[in-house]
């Protein structure tokens, strides 16, 4: 079977068409423009380029927007006196701190800073328990974009086998609690597979799925012999393996993708797959956040 191509770029211009219209309405019905600062500390050049196209795309969709640039060197105090300087600021209702943070501040402190209810990312404990218990109004954006793309291109996951590999905060501990859920996208029966899970185990446990979510953060990392006829592999992975003639860098995913997709039904690519949808995922939890303040929507 050669699998459909899942594009993400596709979907989230879509869903970002249909995002741009909510704010236009808001706008004109309730006076209300969504704001979101990202907060970039130092210069790394792949956070430079994150927060430049968070910052591109929700001006493109009309938002009020600040970037916050601030000196490698910046204290944690100082940090978290910006960071309540937003919170307590009417016309933001998104805050985003962009990781990874200079070692000398501690991330988790950052994190506890924002108050949840601007904290677009979901990353803040409270935020995290309310996914866990089912009573939430933002997932984090990278899950949030893979159970999308799943909905949109396989269909309902209910009852289905989904195994998740990796289990980071930022995508395999959400992505498993997104999965649970009793509700419509997810519904499904689900195992997380990580760095403990001894690799004939994994290989067992990869082939029992029926939609397959690999977040290892290793290069080409699940084999065609690893999974069944028809699964469905959303691959997170971005991994920088060199460059391309005009100097960009050169990406593969956690997935054998040229192989795997003999097998699969549908595959996302890298890139092109889950890495669009992050951003738009932001952008909604931004017009969410913002409808959230104005109390046109409760937990
Ligand atoms: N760095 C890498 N991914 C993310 C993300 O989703 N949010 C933030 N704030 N920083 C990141």
């Amino acid at each position: 079977m050669a699998a459909k191509l899942i594009k993400g770029a596709e979907v989230a211009a879509q869903i970002r068409e249909e995002l741009k219209k909510e704010v236009e309405e808001l706008k004109a019905k309730h006076n209300l423009v969504p704001g979101l600062v990202t907060i970039l500390v130092g210069q790394d050049p792949g956070s430079i380029s994150y927060v430049t196209a968070k910052q591109k795309t929700s001006h493109e969709l009309g938002f009020y927007s600040i970037q916050d640039n601030q000196e490698p060197d910046i204290t944690e105090a100082a940090l978290l006196a910006l960071l309540d300087k937003y919170n307590k600021d009417p016309k933001i209702h998104g805050i985003l701190v962009q990781l990874p943070l200079p070692k000398h501040i501690d991330s988790n402190k950052v994190l506890y800073g924002i108050n949840p209810d601007k904290d677009v990312d979901a990353f803040h404990p409270v935020n995290v328990g309310r996914i866990l218990i089912g009573n939430y109004a933002f997932l984090p954006c990278t899950p949030a974009g893979c159970q999308e793309l799943i909905y949109r291109a396989y269909g309902d996951p209910k009852g289905k086998e989904v195994v998740v590999v990796g289990r980071s905060n930022i995508v395999g501990k959400p992505m498993v609690a997104i999965m649970l859920q009793k509700r419509v996208g997810a519904n499904a029966t689900v195992t997380c597979v990580h760095t403990g899970t001894p690799k004939d185990k994994m290989i067992e446990h990869c082939r029992r799925a029926d939609i397959l979510i690999v977040a290892a953060g290793v290069p080409n990392y699940i084999q065609a012999d690893w999974v069944k006829e028809g699964v469905c592999v959303i691959d997170v992975g971005v991994n920088r393996i060199g460059m391309t003639e005009s100097g960009k860098a050169k990406l593969a995913g956690d997935v054998d993708f040229a192989a795997v997709s003999e097998k699969a039904s549908f595959i996302t690519p890298v890139p092109g797959g889950v890495g669009p949808m992050t951003i738009t995922m932001l952008m909604k939890n931004t017009v969410m956040a913002a409808k959230m303040a104005a109390g046109l929507v409760k937990l």
